[in-house]
């Protein structure tokens, strides 16, 4: 079955098999289908954020579902479940009518099922903000089961759909809470613009202004295939932060609050954010192409495909740029999206 069109990088892949489902029955039929042929059973979003190998073994299920639930209101909020299947920004659209909180995530590729996997953020909100729970089919314990938020393991593009429940967890659908008051977070410099008007602001004005901004930095995926961000902002100690800056003035670095997975708590209390993109300009990969694979010329953490592209022509530049940045900054890059299909 060809993935070509199922990944928005448009890498030429195969599947060994594919099935679309709409019922949690429908899936637990089709997981017994697997079971029973020893087969990998692997969930696909709008694969925006998936690089997709050569071949995949197993059975591939993609959710159909696409219903939006309303759960219940009151005169703060409103709780509504939204099924997997549901395109990201349709639902975005939709969302302004039964409350606020998601503007901001506007135009971001992919499904509402993909959404809390890697925690989606864009301009001071993260998805993480406004889910109550996620529900979904544990293969490993073969149960319906529903992980509250902070049983989620939220991080900055992280959760435990990532990590722990990686190849094991079928989201099926996500229960959002909403505002009923727009209270819109402008906090994020190209969104400061919106401060003056905020008594005339409404939320489909901002999402406008949200669409604007993405668009004059970061490809449609429809025209240029492309991932989003390739690589995640790196988190740094401070002291390693002024350090940079010290020889680097431009350096954009944003304060963070959470540690990196992979740091050990004793030995460094205060982390900051540095701008990949920023880095990755520096050292001279904006607008460059190498063979069919380039870093996009509005926004150099963007890594763009060309037709025929494959993982092996991607794997290449990004080994490229993570030996280039740490050369020069000592920092290392950790690719956003995952390989698909790879069990941890
Ligand atoms: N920058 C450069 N050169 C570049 C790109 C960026 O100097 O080629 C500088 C910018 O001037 C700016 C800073 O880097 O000072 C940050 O750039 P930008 O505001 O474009 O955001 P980003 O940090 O590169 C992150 C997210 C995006 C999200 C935006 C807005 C990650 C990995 N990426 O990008 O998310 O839309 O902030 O909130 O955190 C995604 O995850 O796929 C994604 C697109």
């Amino acid at each position: 079955y060809p993935l070509g069109n199922k990944n928005t990088l448009g890498l030429e892949s195969t599947a060994q098999f594919f099935a679309p489902f709409q019922t949690i029955e429908e899936l637990l039929e089709l997981s017994r289908w697997a079971r029973e042929r020893d087969l990998p059973l692997h969930v696909l979003g709008g694969g925006s954020n998936v690089l997709m190998p050569e071949f995949v073994q197993g059975l591939i299920v993609q959710s159909t579902a696409a219903s939006v639930r309303l759960v219940e209101q009151n005169n703060d909020s409103v709780v509504v479940d939204v099924d997997a299947g549901k395109n990201w920004h349709q639902w975005v659209g939709e969302s302004i009518a039964l409350g606020h909180g998601l503007e901001n995530l506007a135009l971001i590729p992919g499904t509402v099922g993909a959404s809390p996997v890697q925690n989606i953020g864009a301009y001071g909100v993260e998805v993480s903000d406004l889910i109550v729970s996620v529900t979904g089919y544990h293969l490993s314990r073969d149960e319906e089961r529903t992980l509250l938020a902070r049983e989620c393991g939220f991080g900055y593009r992280d959760s435990i759909f990532k990590r722990e429940l990686n190849s094991d967890f079928i989201i099926c659908s996500v229960r959002f809470k909403l505002s009923r008051a727009f209270s819109p977070n402008l906090s994020y410099a190209p969104l400061n613009s919106l401060q003056a008007k905020e008594n005339s602001l409404t939320a489909q004005m901002l999402i406008d202004t949200v669409c604007a901004v993405r668009s004059s930095k970061l490809p449609d995926p429809a025209v240029t295939p492309n991932a989003g961000s390739y690589f995640k902002n790196p988190v740094v100690s401070e002291s390693k932060a002024q350090q940079l800056r010290s020889v680097h003035p431009q350096l954009p670095v944003y304060p963070q609050t959470t540690s990196p997975q992979t740091t050990s708590p004793q030995t460094e209390t205060n982390y900051c954010k540095l701008a990949a993109g920023w880095l990755i300009e520096q050292c001279g990969f904006k607008g460059k192409a190498f063979g069919p694979v380039a870093m996009y010329s509005k926004q150099a953490l963007v890594l763009t495909a060309e037709k025929g592209a494959g993982l092996s022509d991607v794997h290449a530049l990004q080994n490229r740029i993570q030996k280039a940045v740490a050369e020069k900054f000592g920092v290392t890059l950790e690719p956003e999206p995952q390989i698909f299909g790879q069990s941890r």
